[in-house]
C-alpha cells in the first residue's frame, strides 16, 4: 500500500477555480498576501494522513510506542497535533524538551536523545519527568546518576548503540555506521551495562536504541538492524540475567522531493521491521519487547511548502537566469548544505507549454544560497508567489537570522482555514537579545 510520505506534495495540494495553488483549501496566493512572505504553510490533513497510515502499518504489533523526532520540526501546535494523533516525542534538547512540555504533552510520553547532553538539560529532563532518556556515553552514564541519586530518583534509561550499518544516503545524515560519534560501539555495552547493574544504583535500563540514518531508501538496513538489537538484548540476558524489554530502531524513512526519489512505503518498512522482530524473537529466544519508532521527515515534510515572492532576475549573458526570491539558506538550509533538490511551482500561474529552465536564487550573501538549479517553470515574473514542496522537514527547525533576517511564520491550513502558528520575527525581536555595555554607551 502507498502512504504519504511517497507524494511530492500535500494530499490537498491542487489548482483552484482562479488558476491558483491550493492547499488545505486555501488559495496559496491569498495565504502569501495575508501573512506575508517567506511563509512556511503546513496542510493538516497530510499529517493526519501520515500519521495515521503509521499507526495503521504498525497495528500488527501491538507494543508499538510511535515517537515524532522533534528536530524535523519542533512547535507547539504540530506537538500538540502530533499527541493527539497517539505519538510521543524524540527530543534532543531542553529548547525541544520545554516546547513539547508547555505545548501540553504527557512528558511521559517523551523520550531524550543526544550524545552530549549537558547537566542543565539532564536535570530538567529529570525534573519534567521526560519517560526515557538514550543514554549515549560513559560520561552521561556517570553525569545522570549523579543527578538521578541527588534527587532520589530512579531514572528509565535506554542505551544508544552503534549498530555499524551503513545505508545509502548524505555522509552527514548516517549515524548508525561503526565510526560515528553516537552511541556505545557493540564492544562498550557490556561495560556500560555492568556499570549500571553494580554502581549506577539510579538508573534503570529498559533497552537498547539505534538509529541508522535518515533519508533512507532501502528497507534490508532495518531488518539487519533489529537483528543486531535483538541479539544483544538476548546477549544481555545471558551473560547478565538482565531481562530488557524495548528496543527502539530510531527513525530515517525517506521522502520523495523529486521525481526521482523513491521512498519506500510506510507500510513496506513496517512490514519488514515487524516480520524480522517476530522471526528474531523466535531465533534468539526473548520476550516479544516494546518497539519504539522515531519518524521525523517522513511525518512533516510532505505536508510543508515555503511560498515566496519572486524579486530580480539576472541573465547572465550566455549563462543562467537567476530568479530570486525573498528567502533562501537561512530558512532552508539543506540545498547549501546537503546538495538537497526540491520542486517547485509558480503558484499563481497555471503550468504552460512554454517553459524556461530557471534557478531560484536566495536573498542571502552568498553565492552558494542557491535553492533549486535549473528547474523548468512558466516564465517566473517580479510579484509571482513561488512554492517550494516538502519543506516540512529540518527546514523551519534549522532556520538562521543569517544577515540578520527575521524567521519566516508558519501557518497550519485545513478545511479553507489558515492558523498562524509561529508568528513572523520583527526587527524588535532580532535586537531583543543583543546588550550594548556601558562603557561603549558612555563615548
Ligand atoms: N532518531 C534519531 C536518534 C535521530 O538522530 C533522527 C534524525 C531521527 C530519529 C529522525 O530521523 P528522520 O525520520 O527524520 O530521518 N538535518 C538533516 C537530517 C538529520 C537527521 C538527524 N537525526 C536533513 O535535513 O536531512
Amino acid at each position: 500500500m502507498d502512504s504519504t510520505n511517497q507524494l511530492l506534495k500535500p494530499v490537498t495540494a491542487k489548482i483552484n477555480d482562479a488558476g491558483n495553488l491550493e492547499i488545505g483549501g486555501c488559495d496559496v496566493v491569498a495565504l502569501a498576501e495575508k501573512y506575508e512572505t517567506p511563509l512556511y504553510v503546513l496542510d493538516e490533513q497530510t499529517i493526519r494522513g501520515v500519521c495515521r497510515d503509521y499507526k495503521e502499518a504498525f497495528k500488527a504489533y501491538p507494543k508499538i510506542n510511535m515517537m515524532f523526532a522533534s528536530k524535523a520540526l519542533c512547535t507547539m501546535a504540530t506537538s500538540k497535533l502530533l499527541f493527539d494523533e497517539g505519538f510521543g516525542f524524540d527530543v534532543v534538547s531542553s529548547g525541544e524538551i520545554y516546547t513539547v512540555y508547555k505545548a501540553g504533552i504527557d512528558m511521559s510520553s517523551v523520550l531524550f536523545n543526544g550524545n552530549n547532553k549537558s547537566f542543565d538539560e539532564l536535570t530538567l529532563a529529570v525534573e519534567f519527568g521526560v519517560g526515557r532518556i538514550s543514554v549515549d556515553n560513559f560520561f552521561e552514564l556517570s553525569l545522570l546518576n549523579e543527578i538521578a541519586s541527588s534527587r532520589h530518583k530512579i531514572v528509565d534509561i535506554l542505551l544508544r548503540i552503534t549498530p555499524g550499518i551503513e545505508c545509502h544516503t548524505h555522509e552527514y545524515i548516517q549515524t548508525g555506521h561503526l565510526d560515528s560519534k553516537f552511541g556505545f560501539d557493540l564492544t562498550q555495552i557490556d561495560e556500560a551495562v555492568e556499570l549500571i547493574l553494580n554502581e549506577y544504583k539510579n538508573l534503570k535500563l529498559h533497552g537498547l536504541h539505534a538509529h541508522i540514518g535518515s533519508q533512507i531508501f532501502e528497507t534490508s538496513v532495518y531488518g539487519d538492524e533489529i537483528e543486531i538489537l535483538v541479539k544483544e538484548v538476548a546477549r544481555i540476558d545471558e551473560k547478565f540475567g538482565l531481562k530488557l524489554d524495548e528496543i527502539n530502531v530510531g527513525g530515517g524513512l525517506g521522502v520523495k522531493y523529486t521525481e526521482d526519489d523513491c521512498p519506500p512505503s510506510v507500510y513496506a518498512i513496517a512490514d519488514i521491521i515487524i516480520k524480522r522482530l517476530t522471526s528474531c524473537i523466535k531465533k534468539y529466544n526473548i520476550d516479544a519487547p516494546s518497539l519504539f519508532i522515531e519518524p521525523g521527515r517522513s511525518i512533516i515534510s510532505t505536508a510543508g511548502v515555503t511560498l515566496y515572492t519572486v524579486g530580480s532576475s539576472k541573465q547572465v549573458p550566455k549563462g543562467k537566469k537567476y530568479i530570486a526570491v525573498d528567502g533562501g539558506m537561512a530558512d532552508n538550509p539543506r540545498p547549501s548544505m546537503y546538495r538537497a533538490k526540491y520542486i517547485a511551482q509558480i503558484a499563481n500561474k497555471k503550468e504552460v507549454s512554454s517553459l524556461n529552465t530557471v534557478t531560484i536564487a536566495g536573498r542571502f550573501c552568498e553565492s552558494g544560497d542557491i535553492l533549486i538549479k535549473d528547474i523548468s517553470l512558466p516564465e517566473p515574473e517580479e510579484g509571482d508567489i513561488l512554492c517550494v514542496f516538502n519543506t516540512g522537514a529540518y527546514n523551519y527547525s534549522m532556520a538562521s537570522n543569517y544577515n540578520r533576517v527575521p524567521k519566516a511564520a508558519m501557518v497550519l491550513v485545513n478545511n479553507s482555514q489558515s492558523d498562524m502558528i509561529v508568528k513572523r520575527e520583527t526587527l524588535e525581536d532580532l535586537i531583543s537579545h543583543d546588550v550594548i555595555p556601558d562603557r561603549l554607551k558612555e563615548k
